[in-house]
């Protein structure tokens, strides 16, 4: 497999066969890493991070990832560089290709990180955008497999906003390899048709399904896996909160969605996440609309069902993995 010099921005440009070659390699770095077996073969190497959008995990993964392979980091944050105030994406991309040797975007527009990568010379690793989070998908990928030692053929349910970069990216991952995907929610909230139409041709090739219900109890029916993310994501205005609790509240992740999985179903969200009142959202909503959890229950995120920091910490090792095998 010779993914050297490839731009990793949607998981629609990788074959199942490139995907699955990354879920591998992912794996075998967090062995190495746990093994304290050194794998610094990239040294010499330099990346650039650019976040139009804050970040815990995906800017914490590229730095340490980075450095266990040996590569230097310039991390730009949303304010400190001229991206798209005072140059061009385009303009940006040629300067920066001239001096590194793969660059990270998280922002808005996927054509941003498009035109990034058309213009850079190098690869180009999306880091989020408003559309997809394809960087995510691989380390819930390795944690699935990690829990059930294979992904085809199992049931992966999707509760909550849909039509964004998460629901979005699993549903395209999940046709990808083989795993029957469900979007059960609010129809507002169902990715957008177009997509879906793509998924479901990929989807007669790899034995998936796609399903799109608002029934929870058979959405939910012998899940595997029930996944959830934020019902307001980076970028969207405060005043949308109103209309998403009201329409995706039936579709809270807690225990009677697990009523009708299967026993061994686990509970992923690729975080951050509104389970408590330990932040200044969480707190926000809470005084104007009296609900304390939101996408995910406290019972839910804290039970034994749950794989999130699992999920997290392979954020590392399968980024780790992107940058090996477009760089080596
Ligand atoms: N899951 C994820 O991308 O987290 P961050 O926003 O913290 O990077
Ligand atoms: N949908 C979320 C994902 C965060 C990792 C957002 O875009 O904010």
């Amino acid at each position: 497999m010779n993914l050297k010099g490839k731009n990793f921005l949607k998981l629609m440009d990788y074959t199942p066969e490139e995907i699955t070659y990354l879920i591998d390699l992912s794996a075998e770095l967090k062995e190495k890493k746990k093994k304290g077996i050194a794998h610094d073969e990239l040294r010499g190497k330099n990346i650039a991070l650019i976040f139009e959008k804050t970040s815990t995990r995906t800017r914490c993964s590229f730095e340490v990832a980075a450095h266990d392979l040996g590569m230097q980091v310039t991390y730009l944050d949303p304010s400190g560089s001229q991206i798209g105030k005072k140059e061009s994406i385009a303009d940006t991309a040629r300067v920066l290709g001239r001096m590194y040797d793969g660059i990270e975007y998280r922002g808005y527009g996927q054509e941003i990180v498009e035109e990034l990568a058309k213009y850079a010379g190098v690869p180009v690793w999306n880091g989020l955008t408003n559309e997809f989070h394809p960087t995510q998908m691989i380390a819930d990928m390795l944690t699935i497999r990690e829990k059930f030692g294979t992904l085809k053929g199992l049931k992966f349910v999707y509760m909550g906003d849909a039509r964004y970069n998460m629901g979005n990216s699993l549903m395209v991952t999940c046709a990808k390899l083989g795993i029957h995907f469900v979007a059960c929610t609010n129809a507002k909230y169902f990715p957008e048709q177009k997509l879906v139409d793509y998924c479901k041709e990929v989807a007669a090739q790899t034995g998936a399904s796609i399903t799109l219900t608002e029934d929870v109890a058979e959405g939910t029916k012998d899940a595997d896996v029930i996944y959830t993310d934020v019902w307001v994501s980076m970028g969207e205005p405060e005043e949308v909160w109103a209309e998403r609790i009201n329409d995706l509240k039936a579709y809270q992740v807690n225990e009677k969605a697990f009523e009708n999985a299967k026993d061994t179903a686990i509970f992923m969200h690729c975080l951050p996440a509104f389970h408590d009142l330990n932040t200044t959202i969480g707190k926000q909503v809470y005084e104007k609309f009296g609900l304390a959890e939101l996408e995910v229950t406290d019972e839910v995120f804290e039970g034994p069902r749950s794989v999130v920091f699992d999920e997290a910490e392979n954020r590392m090792h399968s980024i780790k993995a992107i940058m090996y095998a477009t760089l080596k």
